[in-house]
């Protein structure tokens, strides 16, 4: 049963296929990945060696791992496509955004389920996901959790918290890349052509996050290595939270989390 199937070979697809088939946890031949697109699939299998088809129930028949990876708007159909297949030992693992646990019981009563959120990292195996699972999965959440290791950074959640990791991590993507690019236009005004101001600020953007990941220390500690008092760092920095730097952000990230609650 050391079997995974992946429905829906996207975007999210692709890199957790990506993730996995480089790793020692599966043999490629036990994975496959189901899509509509035969050229999707064709172009898949020629880059990862992975088993390819385009029939959902033949695909799960046997395998212990089933990732759904497909749309929102796509899943019911799938759900409906694999209820009657699915056996008491499969483990369901949805990537869908904003269905929950109870809502896939709906269709699949009895099924270990377990959510995930990744975010678009994935595709460099720098994906941050966050994992919630149902009572009836307990030893295999260490497997799933190993699983997502292979393409970044995991965390075991509640449930409850899944829409807030909607929104700090996959949304936090967006977010961070807007202050990015207001870095950027800071350096275009100073002087340098785009592509040079682009450099300086991804980069200075890795050594920051790097700092905090690597050293375990509160951004904070690692802003007051570089802040000499009456420098020039600390005037941009108070002129920022003058103009609500950390208010804004704080509020955009409250914004979006009363938004994802309407969604649902
Ligand atoms: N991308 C991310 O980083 C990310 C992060 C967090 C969560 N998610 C969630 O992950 C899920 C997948 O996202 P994505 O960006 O990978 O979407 P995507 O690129 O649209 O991929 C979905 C794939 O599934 C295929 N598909 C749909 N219905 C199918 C069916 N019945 N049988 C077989 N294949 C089917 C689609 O084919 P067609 O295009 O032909 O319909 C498409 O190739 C979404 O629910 C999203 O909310 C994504």
């Amino acid at each position: 049963m050391n079997k995974l199937t992946i429905i829906g070979g996207g975007n999210l697809g692709k890199s957790i296929l990506s993730g996995l088939a480089n790793s020692t946890m599966f043999e490629v031949k036990n994975i496959t990945v189901v899509d509509k697109s035969k050229y999707n699939l064709t172009a898949i299998e020629e880059e990862l060696g992975v088993s390819t088809s385009q029939d959902i129930t033949t695909s799960i028949r046997g395998v212990k791992w089933v990732i759904l990876c497909v749309q929102p708007r796509q899943l019911d159909i799938v759900l409906k496509e694999i209820k009657d297949i699915v056996t008491a030992d499969q483990i369901l693992i949805s990537t869908v955004t904003g269905i929950s646990i109870a809502e896939i019981n709906e269709t699949i009563p009895i099924n270990k389920v377990v959510r995930v959120m990744p975010n678009t990292g994935a595709s460099k195996k720098l994906s941050m996901t966050c994992i919630a699972a149902n009572e009836e999965v307990k030893e295999e959440l260490e497997i799933v959790q190993k699983m997502f290791d292979t393409i970044g950074e995991t965390l075991v959640i509640e449930e409850r918290l899944m829409q807030a990791a909607t929104v700090l991590g996959a949304s936090g993507i967006a977010f961070f890349l807007r202050f990015l690019r207001a870095m950027i236009q800071g350096g275009i005004q100073m002087g340098f052509h785009p592509h040079e101001a682009q450099i300086i600020a991804v980069q200075t953007a890795i050594g920051a996050a790097t700092l905090v990941a690597e050293n375990g220390t509160h951004p904070e500690r690692e802003i007051d290595k570089v802040t000499t008092p009456q420098g020039c760092t600390i005037e941009g920095l108070n002129e920022m939270e003058h103009q609500g730097l950390s208010s804004s952000v704080i509020k955009g990230v409250m914004a979006s989390y009363e938004k994802i609650n309407t969604i649902k």
